[in-house]
């Protein structure tokens, strides 16, 4: 495995690293070499770097007449990447493959010509018929499909320190939101620090969408995205006010702390609960950590709020060949299992053997077969990153005032700016 220069410059600053890309050229130190495929990610740590290495094991027998370049640009999400993904497209500087979300987000490359069409490639490595139908209507705009989906993430996961609750009285999984803000008093009469662990601005994002799902139900939370549920009404003012009440029980420096900060609270016993995608089922055991349990978040039952990562061809990559191998490796059955037993997500592929996974993705396989599929905002797969920038700073601002009027009034503008009916 090489590390690109690019990369690890970016983890050290993202400032210094739009410097590195500007010059534009090859800075590798390699000269270029054309069996490199730069594959560019924000998995630098914890479960999801192991579930890149295993990506990169399959790889690495199956196309070992190229080599893999770690690309990955730290911060949770790809707050930093994208930054630095969006540079380096502007400057036609892009990586040979990178990491984007199904759904509205690839539209956003799609729209803009920065990605080639892999339709026919689909059919070469029988990915037409290897991924679920739904899965595939998703991914094809104007006929064509411009991704490769190595992964199913459920969002609208609540992990627990079983510890903590334990000793707060607290047996049962709460399955309302009463319920789960009874927990949350039981937690503070016990005196944890934080009950609910909130990091900050897309992190905030899922907590608020996970309220919507309560409270608008999956059909209504759904139209939020499409423009047929009205984001001013009562209902949302009601998902508002909950979606308050709760991060009265957080961290008071939420704004500050990205994802795996806030897990560390609940590892070290200063929460109870955090809400956050099935990365993090991968990424505690990969920290060693054993006392968790995980359950929907309350209210929103069978709905399995879903996202998925794939990687795409851009358009003047420098190993065009290098990367179709990445991609047919990235939706190969071998190399679906190599990553997803490591990262917490399930396959995208329908011909997995669920046995062969971990016991939390045992129980989202079969969630995913009977659950009601909702997408996710905060990670791709309902907006695309306009509407996801706008509500991830109306959150943000929310966090700071709490004014529930004024937030709902920015969350209603920018809904009005961004979706079109
Ligand atoms: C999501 C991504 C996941 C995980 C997470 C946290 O957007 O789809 O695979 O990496 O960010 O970084």
């Amino acid at each position: 495995m090489k590390f690109s220069r690019r990369a690890a410059v970016a983890i050290v600053g993202v400032a210094a690293l739009f410097g590195a890309a500007a010059c534009g050229s090859d800075d590798d130190g390699d000269g270029g070499n054309t069996k490199d495929v730069e594959v560019f990610t924000w998995w630098a740590d914890g479960g999801e770097k192991a579930g890149l290495d295993g990506l990169v094991s399959t790889f690495d027998t199956d196309c070992a007449d190229y080599t893999f370049v770690n690309g990955a640009v730290a911060g949770g999400a790809g707050a930093n990447a994208k930054q630095v993904l969006a540079s380096r497209l502007q400057q036609g500087d892009p990586p040979d493959t990178f990491q984007a979300h199904s759904g509205q987000e690839l539209t956003d490359y799609i729209n803009a010509g920065q990605i080639e069409d892999l339709s026919a490639d689909y059919k070469t490595w029988g990915l037409d018929t290897a991924f679920p139908q739904g899965l595939i209507d998703n991914l094809t705009v104007d006929g064509k499909i411009y991704s490769v989906p190595a992964n199913i993430h459920r969002a609208n996961v609540v992990w627990a320190n079983t510890k903590v609750l334990t000793e707060a009285g607290i047996t049962e999984d709460a399955t309302t939101l009463d319920q789960f803000i009874a927990n949350l008093e039981a937690l503070k009469a016990k005196g944890v620090a934080a009950p609910l662990a909130v990091g900050k601005d897309w992190t905030q994002l899922m907590l608020l969408e996970a309220v919507l799902i309560t409270d608008l139900g999956p059909e209504k939370f759904t139209g939020l995205w499409d423009g047929s549920t009205d984001w001013s009404s009562a209902d949302v003012t009601k998902g508002i006010e909950d979606y308050k009440t709760l991060l009265g029980y957080s961290n008071a420096d939420r704004d500050t702390l990205d994802w795996t900060d806030a897990e560390k609270l609940v590892m070290d016993g200063k929460a109870g609960y955090q809400l956050m995608g099935d990365w993090e089922a991968a990424d505690l055991d990969t920290k060693g950590f054993k006392e968790y349990s995980y359950s929907a978040f309350p209210g929103n039952a069978t709905a399995f709020q879903w996202l998925a990562d794939g990687f795409v061809l851009p358009k003047g990559a420098k190993n065009a060949e290098g990367t179709r191998c990445w991609l047919k490796t990235v939706g190969s059955a071998e190399g679906q299992k190599a990553f997803n037993t490591k990262k917490g997500s399930i396959p995208a592929r329908t011909d997995a053997v669920a046995t062969d996974y971990p016991e939390y993705q045992q129980s989202a396989i079969a969630d995913w077969k009977k659950g009601t599929q909702v997408p996710s905002c905060a990670h791709g797969a309902a907006c695309a990153q306009g509407l996801q920038g706008a509500l991830n700073s109306a959150v943000g601002k929310f966090s700071t005032d709490l004014d529930v009027e004024t937030f709902q009034k920015a969350l209603v503008a920018a809904a009005s700016q961004f979706i079109k009916k």
